[in-house]
């Protein structure tokens, strides 16, 4: 391509969909699904400061969240997430800062051995888990792989979908689609998912936010041109999924490995 030439919109959407930006490289805005900028300051200066810290990032995605875990000084970030497509576009963005100190690996988190990384020695100083939970069968067997990441005294950053009903103990099973997500077995109540974390070895539990997902936030963008939350609401009535169940809200917990 001529320097001069303008990208072409085929070119300029390389590695489609992108669902975790913005990103910027070298004038090129990466315009994601995810405003993922605006979880990262729901949680900014509220949890343990990350300088220093050896970081695992479980379910990283495309690396967004590292970036910014690097931009707060950790020492090393390690990410997990078995998509491939994330795995390349965390490359293509690495490509261009090849020193810093980051690793995705594209395992899950029930491949991944904590205890060969212990018998190494490594334990981590924070474990971050956002948007994993909702997606696994067994969510307490997902926080105990999480627990024993980490070190003694080690920071849980835990981010999910909770329901807010007036039953403190409810817990949701979409028989179907969530939201059209397929996979979503289990969505509990703040109560619950405390007592979740309680029953994994968690201590100090502190909520930090709690949001419902805008448009604003979550929506599609020529990087990112299938369907999004627009499309996932009932037309009628927001504060429901397409399928009537509550739209979706999402929760921030520190906890504390006891
Ligand atoms: C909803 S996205 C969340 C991405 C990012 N953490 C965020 O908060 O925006 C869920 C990610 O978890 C990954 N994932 C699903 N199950 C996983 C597992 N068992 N272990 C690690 N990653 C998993 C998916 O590939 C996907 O990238």
């Amino acid at each position: 391509m001529n320097p001069n030439d303008e990208p072409s919109r085929s070119d300029s959407r390389t590695g489609h969909p992108w669902r975790k930006g913005p990103f910027n490289i070298f004038g090129i805005g990466v315009d994601a699904e995810w405003r993922s900028n605006l979880k990262w300051s729901r949680l900014q200066g509220k949890i343990a400061p990350l300088e220093n810290r050896l970081v695992l990032d479980v379910g990283c995605g495309n690396g967004y969240y590292m970036f910014r875990m690097l931009g707060e000084g950790a020492r090393f970030v390690l990410g997990i997430d078995p998509s491939l497509l994330f795995l390349a576009q965390f490359h293509a963005i690495l490509k261009y800062a090849p020193r810093l100190p980051v690793a995705l690996l594209p395992l899950r988190s029930d491949e991944f051995s904590v205890v060969q990384m212990r018998e190494r020695g490594v334990e981590f100083d924070s474990v971050f888990s956002m948007g994993v939970l909702y997606h696994r069968r067994d969510p307490e067997q997902h926080l105990l792989e999480l627990a024993q990441a980490l070190c003694q005294g080690g920071e849980l950053i835990l981010e999910t979908l909770v329901v807010i009903n007036s039953d403190e103990f409810f817990i949701l099973h979409p028989e179907g689609p969530y939201a059209k997500m397929p996979n979503i077995d289990l969505i509990p109540s703040q109560r619950i998912l405390n007592g979740w974390l309680v029953e994994s070895g968690f201590g100090d539990i502190q909520v930090i936010d709690i949001s419902k997902t805008t448009v604003d936030e979550q929506r599609s963008t020529e990087w990112m041109t299938f369907e999004s939350l627009t499309d996932f609401l009932n037309p009628g009535n927001p504060e429901q999924t397409i399928e009537g169940f509550p739209a979706p809200i999402r929760t921030i917990v520190k906890a504390k490995k006891l």
